[in-house]
């Protein structure tokens, strides 16, 4: 288990080609995933009194690696219409916090009872079940101060910013993330379909990608079709992203994925390539990817190609 958890900016990317005069999709993977890691190793302002096992917990696994896909996408979808980046790193790490909570509280053993996280033993092994409850919960919490301060520290318009604490709250609570989760932990196999397995998909999954996207989006003041293009981008590729988490689960390499495979069939999930097999499972991201695209491409950004890139880059994961 030693090697695994591996970032981003390892992967070898094919197909993909540079712009001219501008840092390679590599480079600029490997650029955003540090300043967001630089960002989120202080996060917790030194003059506050917090119990330092609290704050530990906290930042092991907030620093554990992870491809940092949720804050790469706030960040890609600000510049794709030319918005403060400075104020986009705030909510690129209020939603790594979110996602890092769930992911704490998805391993937990009420939940999918997994060992393993970011390529180390996961949160509650460490800091034990009580602890590793309370990390996420002061995760989930302090996220929304981070929120508040893209209008505190950087000015943007507190409406908008209100936007993104409104869709935060939203896409993150029981009509979101939550939502999905319960719908996951209640799924069974020969009860469950489809449809309702898409619902699990788009809520557990996509709607934290789709809050990321939009959250770039409000920064730079998107209008309500840029928006809305967004949004549709965030529910093909996040869909396509869970459909491939899925598939990794079943075919991925485990020192790659830094986490346990065969999680799903050892809790007789419900997953795609339950219900569709694996070769349609793989046919279903391919074209979910397609779709999301030909969205961002005909929805007239300034310049759209590091979101291209990062739906083609989620296509051929192997981690
Ligand atoms: C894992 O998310 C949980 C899912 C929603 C599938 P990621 O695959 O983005 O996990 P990290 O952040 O890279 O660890
Ligand atoms: C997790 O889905 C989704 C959230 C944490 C919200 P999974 O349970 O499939 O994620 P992994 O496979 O454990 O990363
Ligand atoms: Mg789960
Ligand atoms: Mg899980
Ligand atoms: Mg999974």
């Amino acid at each position: 288990m030693a090697s695994f958890g591996r970032s981003l900016s390892e992967l070898q990317l094919t197909g993909v080609k540079p712009l001219s005069n501008q840092p390679s999709f590599e480079q600029y993977i490997a650029e955003v995933g540090d300043k967001v890691t630089s960002a989120l190793s202080d996060i917790i302002p030194s003059q506050w009194d917090v119990p330092t096992t609290l704050k530990e917990s906290m930042t092991y696994s907030l620093l554990a690696g992870g491809k940092k896909l949720r804050p790469l996408l706030v960040i890609a979808a600000c510049e794709a219409l030319g918005g403060n980046k400075e104020a986009a790193l705030e909510a690129a790490c209020s939603v790594e916090m979110v996602h890092t909570y769930s992911l704490i509280h998805d391993d937990l053993p009420a939940m999918d009872n997994d060992d393993y996280r970011r390529g180390k033993l996961t949160n509650h092994k460490i800091y034990g079940e009580a602890m590793a409850i309370l990390a996420g919960d002061g995760l989930l919490t302090h996220a929304f101060y981070m929120l508040v301060k893209i209008s505190r520290k950087h000015g943007i318009p507190a409406d908008q910013v209100l936007s993104i604490v409104e869709d935060l709250s939203e896409m993150s609570g029981p009509r979101g993330m939550v939502g999905g989760q319960v719908a996951d932990m209640q799924g069974e196999q020969g009860l469950t379909d489809l449809s309702q397995l898409e619902y699990i998909h788009l809520h557990k999954t996509s709607d934290l990608i789709i809050f990321s996207l939009l959250a770039g989006g409000r920064i730079a003041g998107a209008d309500e079709a840029k928006l809305e293009a967004l949004r549709l981008f965030g529910h093909h590729i996040g869909l396509a992203f869970q459909i491939q988490d899925d598939i990794l689960d079943l075919i991925g390499d485990e020192s790659k994925l830094g986490k346990k495979v065969q999680s799903d069939v050892k809790q007789e999930k419900v997953t795609y390539p339950y219900f569709i097999g694996l070769d349609a499972s793989k046919e279903q991201v391919e074209q979910l990817t397609n779709q999301a695209k030909k969205t961002i491409s005909e929805a007239g950004f300034d310049n759209p190609q590091r979101l291209l890139e990062i739906a083609d880059y989620l296509m051929n994961r192997d981690h």
